[in-house]
């Protein structure tokens, strides 16, 4: 069954991608997820506040040691030979690149400018084939309106956008007061694609304790409806690619997606929850699904869309008003 999708001016053999957590940091995985079916892969972030901790760590305990005792130099080798954190993640995608025919998209988390720039310029000459930028920002302060924050994000797409090639990719957050037209802004300034999602972690509060809980909770498909309207209503209206992202458990939520139009669909708790080996339950769960209707994904893509969809009232306000009158 052809398969084949476009995503971020790159080709897929599938829709189906494994998406940013640390499973992909495994070269082993990476090559399981490609005999299963994944069509690329996501890294994990590389988180420039981590880098810059473990670099000055490693420099404190450097000089903790040839103060104390000459001897304890021979503990560290130099430093620039050090294999730090980003090093160590460069080299995994050399690696990936090597074992793999599948792209391997990078993706990155920085925080100054000269974070989201050098880490950028690293990631591309590692041989990534895209970039996806993991901008994670809760919007906490007062004094910061929603033009700042989205000017944030346009400035560092701008930046790193001046210093690769390869195609770069927005992780956004679904809390823009007008989503539609962040999407418009950002292709403007040179996104390939959208992943919509991203997924915020919210702490609860232990009663038992009195402390904040920060467990980290996997997706469930209840939540594909937020990014599933999303990815309907942008469907054909931006020539950036769409990624849908968060709740895949089976395939019925990778076929929700494409029907609303998403180029991939993305996928980490499910992978994280049954194994790697689970992107072959999606994706012949996915391709049979195809086959049982006599049809392909490409006539199917995007069929219930905002665009193509029959009843776009569906989609819209006067829905607002039936669904909650409805009720019983
Ligand atoms: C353990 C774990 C680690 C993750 N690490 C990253 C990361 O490094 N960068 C990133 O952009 N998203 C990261 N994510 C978010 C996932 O890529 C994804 O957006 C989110 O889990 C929603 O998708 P899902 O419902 O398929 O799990 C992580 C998620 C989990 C569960």
């Amino acid at each position: 069954m052809d398969l084949s999708t476009k995503y971020l001016g790159l080709d897929l053999a599938s829709p189906l991608v494994a998406s940013a957590s640390p499973l992909t940091l495994d070269v082993g995985n990476i090559r399981a997820l490609e005999d299963h079916g994944a069509g690329a892969v996501v890294l994990p972030s590389i988180f420039e506040e981590q880098i810059e901790l473990e670099a000055e760590e490693l420099e404190h305990r450097m000089e903790w040691g040839s103060d104390s005792f000459a001897e304890a130099l021979s503990y560290f080798p130099p430093s620039d030979a050090y294999r730090s954190g980003s090093q160590r993640y460069l080299e995994t995608i050399r690696q990936a690149r090597a074992a793999v025919a599948i792209p391997i998209i990078a993706s990155l988390n920085g925080i100054t400018d000269s974070g989201w720039l050098d880490y950028a310029r690293d990631i591309q000459e590692a041989g990534a084939s895209a970039l996806e930028l993991n901008i994670y920002t809760v919007a906490a302060d007062p004094g910061q309106d929603a033009g700042a924050i989205e000017r944030r994000y346009v400035d560092i797409l701008r930046l790193v956008r001046a210093v690769v090639k390869i195609p770069v990719a927005m992780k956004l957050s679904p809390y823009f007061s007008a989503p539609a037209a962040m999407l418009r802004t950002l292709e403007a300034e040179g996104a390939a694609g959208f992943v919509l999602f991203n997924r915020f972690y919210q702490p609860d509060i232990d009663l038992g304790t009195l402390r904040l809980r920060r467990d980290l909770a996997l997706s469930t498909p209840a939540e594909i409806r937020l990014p599933l309207l999303w990815i309907a209503l942008m469907a054909g209206r931006t020539r950036a690619s769409l990624a849908a992202s968060t709740g895949v458990e089976s395939a019925d939520e990778v076929i929700k997606y494409l029907l609303a139009g998403a180029d991939v669909v993305m996928t980490t708790s499910s992978l994280l929850r049954h194994g790697v080996r689970h992107m072959r339950t999606l994706h012949d769960g996915m391709t049979g699904w195809f086959a049982a209707r006599d049809t392909t994904l490409a006539a199917m893509r995007g069929k219930m869309s905002l665009r193509r969809v029959k009843d776009p009232t569906a989609f819209e306000r006067a829905n607002y008003i039936r669904i909650l009158q409805s009720w019983r």
